[in-house]
């Protein structure tokens, strides 16, 4: 009996078991972390197993049963540096990343992913090559997965690079135009043009066989700017997550070049949920997903605020103090806290928590409505809440509240602004028109945290600020709910 095929089959089994468990977990607040922590020891089953086939024999066995020459050195002491080289720089650099930052990390992370993909091919196209060259038949399936875990992991590189530039303010502007348009269409058949140029190489072709695969490298790295490039800063999480199915796409094919289960389970897993985290944010936005790869929303003239700035007459918004809040907020049943990108921004999520606390001791019932895509990235306020340990019984999805704000004495808004923004139902002129949203304005008190009368990601106005049932609260949200923490306390 192959006694390493066993055991490295057997952990294949335990770590694609974990994985699934692992996703399963991530979809419920309560258990994300523990579903988090399921999947690295899932990882790091598949990694041991990696190692044991590849060690044990197992993968030059594998490889002579398909006729691939045995590979002569395996790299043991390269493989190890890398692991260590990855650990270290993955955990330092998870320990050190700010909340507000980790799309930018999933962004790297991503790339690595697409770039590890693409390299695994190019190498695996070099071997095809040189079975080619001498004659020797090649698995049409294995070559197929090869040339397509080059372009798809390639453009998830290169694209998840250029979404790293724009959510780190590197390059921030959508960049579209006629010219560009037509050039992406052009560098698209070009893409295509060098599959087939690739998938017709006999081997003989110059730089070693390998021209057209690198050329198609190098075409799908400028297909993936292109690609990037006239989509908005802040629909880049949007983009990630398609990004990310990519490279879960990219790495399945790798699994079948390398006859590789692990790869095969955790790249599907990945392609899939990817796909559906894509269409669900689109879903929560209204918005179609060609319509954050090519409209450029988020990009396009902002609003200043007060009305003037779109055309409308000049709106004033009715101010209050700490005390006068504090005040109504000690003495109503009910506040609903609905947070959002400028929570973050403001890291005000902590003292949030402690103002919430602080009312349910007052005997005031308090939830927290959570839009799915307020802030900037999938789950951003779950995070930032269950970070501040805030109760998961207190955490309600728009769904599950929005039928509560018309019985509720203060809906109290932290830093959103789009995802409460009525002109989202009957505004059919407007970027939002059709998103849902959390029906704060329906509240019988509504109370604004923002530091001034600007719009947020969709650069648009906010008729809910000049409501006669809203008070806005101005200032940093951190600064400004700690003020109004030692008022309640005063109370
Ligand atoms: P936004 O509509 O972007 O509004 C955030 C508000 O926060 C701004 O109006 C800003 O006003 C305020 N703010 C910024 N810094 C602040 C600070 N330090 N203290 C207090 N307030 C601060 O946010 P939202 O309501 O969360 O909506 C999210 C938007 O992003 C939606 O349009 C959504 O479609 C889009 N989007 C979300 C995602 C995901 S996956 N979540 C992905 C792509 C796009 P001031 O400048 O006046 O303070």
């Amino acid at each position: 009996m192959d006694f390493p095929k066993l055991l490295s089959d057997i952990a294949y089994l335990v770590s694609a078991i974990l994985f699934i468990v692992g996703l399963k977990f991530l979809s419920n607040p309560k258990k994300a972390r523990n579903g988090n922590q399921l999947a690295a020891i899932g990882m790091t089953f598949a990694v041991v197993a990696s190692l044991v086939f590849i060690f044990g024999g197992g993968l030059n066995g594998a490889r002579t049963a398909e006729g691939l020459p045995p590979l002569a050195d395996t790299h043991g002491l390269l493989i190890i540096l890398g692991i260590v080289l990855g650990a270290v720089v993955g955990a330092v650099a998870a320990r050190k990343v700010a909340m507000t930052e980790m799309p930018q990390m999933v962004a790297l992370l991503n790339g690595c992913g697409g770039g590890a993909a693409a390299l695994i091919s190019t190498v695996e196209f070099a071997t095809f090559m040189a079975a080619k060259s001498a004659g020797k038949p090649v698995d049409p399936l294995g070559f197929g997965a090869t040339m397509f875990g080059g372009v798809i992991g390639s453009l998830s590189f290169w694209g998840s690079l250029m979404a790293f530039a724009k959510l780190s303010g590197v390059m921030e502007k959508a960049i579209t135009s006629a010219f560009q348009k037509f050039l992406t269409v052009v560098v698209f058949l070009a893409v295509i043009g060098t599959v087939v140029w690739s998938g017709m190489a006999t081997g003989h072709e110059a730089m070693g066989g390998n021209l057209p695969f690198y050329t198609l490298l190098g075409v799908a790295l400028l297909f993936s700017v292109l690609m990037v490039i006239p989509i908005g800063g802040a629909d880049m999480p949007v983009v990630i997550s398609l990004l990310n199915s990519c490279t879960g796409l990219a790495v399945a094919a790798t699994g079948f070049s390398l006859r590789q289960p692990a790869l095969i389970i955790s790249g599907t897993l990945v392609g899939a949920s990817g796909t559906l985290l894509t269409l669900l944010m689109c879903k929560a936005m209204n918005r179609s997903i060609t319509n954050v790869l090519f409209a450029g929303v988020g990009s396009g003239p902002v609003a200043t605020g007060g009305g003037a700035a779109t055309g409308g007459p000049a709106k004033s918004a009715r101010e209050i103090s700490a005390d006068d809040l504090a005040m109504l907020c000690c003495n109503v049943q009910s506040v609903i806290i609905i947070p959002g990108y400028g929570m973050a921004v403001a890291q005000a999520q902590h003292v949030t928590r402690e103002l919430g606390d602080l009312l349910t001791a007052k005997g005031v019932d308090v939830k927290y409505a959570v839009h799915p895509v307020a802030g900037r990235m999938p789950g951003h306020m779950n995070v930032l809440l269950a970070e501040a340990n805030v109760p998961y019984e207190q955490l309600y999805d728009l769904e599950q509240i929005n039928s509560e704000f018309e019985r509720c004495d203060v809906a109290m808004v932290i830093g959103a602004n789009d995802v409460i923004n009525p002109a989202a139902r009957y505004d059919k002129t407007s970027p939002i028109y059709g998103m849902p949203i959390l029906d704060a304005d329906k509240a019988r008190n509504i109370i604004v945290v923002k530091r001034s009368l600007k719009p947020g990601f969709a650069g648009i106005d906010n008729e809910i600020y000049y409501d006669p049932k809203t008070y806005m609260f101005f200032g940093d949200a951190k600064a400004a709910i700690t003020k109004l923490v030692e008022a309640v306390k005063q109370q």
